[in-house]
């Protein structure tokens, strides 16, 4: 089961990207504690300032926060583009790149960031690690399970089925698939194993993600703004 961290960080860091929202933009949704703290400051900022945003939500859960919170919610088919997508992130190292899916919406929230011009991401500072490290979730078709379970052994990887810690059995991700945690120790280069993953067949989307050009870290007492280095 995930842990919730409620602390003032989480805040701070949704409060910052939630100040980039400009009136007229597409907006892509991220899924999790954090993203929920930031998709409700953009409902409050529409109220307030009369705003015209649409939001891409990547999960059915951000969908329901979006529409409860004013928020008009669109689709990748009505709008393939968008301005920005905001999202959190389970682990971000020194170069930002990400490990996600620890809520299991990784697919969604890497197939909307690829429809964005920007990804922004906004964490507090637990997140922050030199090398990533944490095991990177997989999405998988149910009955390729054992196959991706070999192929991520071969890689040097140990798989784990995740399970549902609330309600009991295997976890079930919104398109009715499985998630395999895949622990590979130190991550020394999520680029290779970024590409190593993607090639693994049975598996729908995996969470490392490279693409993240902007991240918004929240301390206590204020928020650092990392961005990519060009190379
Ligand atoms: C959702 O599947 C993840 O990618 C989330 O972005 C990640 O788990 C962050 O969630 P919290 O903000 O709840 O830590």
């Amino acid at each position: 089961m995930y842990e919730i961290n409620t602390g003032k960080g989480k805040e701070r860091a949704a409060e910052s990207v939630s100040s980039l929202i400009k009136d007229g933009m597409v907006v892509g949704l991220g899924t999790g504690s954090t993203a929920e703290i930031a998709v409700r400051m953009i409902g409050h900022r529409i109220k307030e300032e009369d705003l015209e945003i649409f939001g891409v939500p990547t999960s059915l859960k951000t969908e329901m926060t979006a529409i409860e919170c004013g928020i008009r919610v669109s689709t990748l088919f009505e709008h393939s583009s968008l301005d920005l997508c905001i999202d959190g992130a389970d682990q971000v190292d020194s170069q930002l790149n990400l490990v996600k899916g620890g809520w299991g919406s990784h697919t969604r929230e890497k197939v909307v960031s690829y429809a964005a011009k920007r990804l922004v991401i906004f964490v507090d500072e637990t997140k922050t690690v030199e090398k990533l490290n944490k095991p990177v979730p997989l999405e998988v078709l149910p009955y390729a399970v054992k196959v991706v379970e070999q192929q991520v052994k071969a890689l040097g990887g140990v798989p784990v089925l995740r399970q549902d810690g609330t309600r009991g059995g295997f976890f079930i991700t919104e398109s009715g698939n499985l998630v395999i945690d895949a622990d590979f120790g130190v991550i020394t280069n999520p680029e290779k194993l970024n590409k190593a993953l993607s090639s693994i067949v049975g598996s729908v989307e995996h969470g490392i993600f490279t693409n993240a050009v902007e991240v918004h870290m929240g301390h206590e007492e204020g928020v650092e703004i990392l961005k990519r280095s060009v190379v």
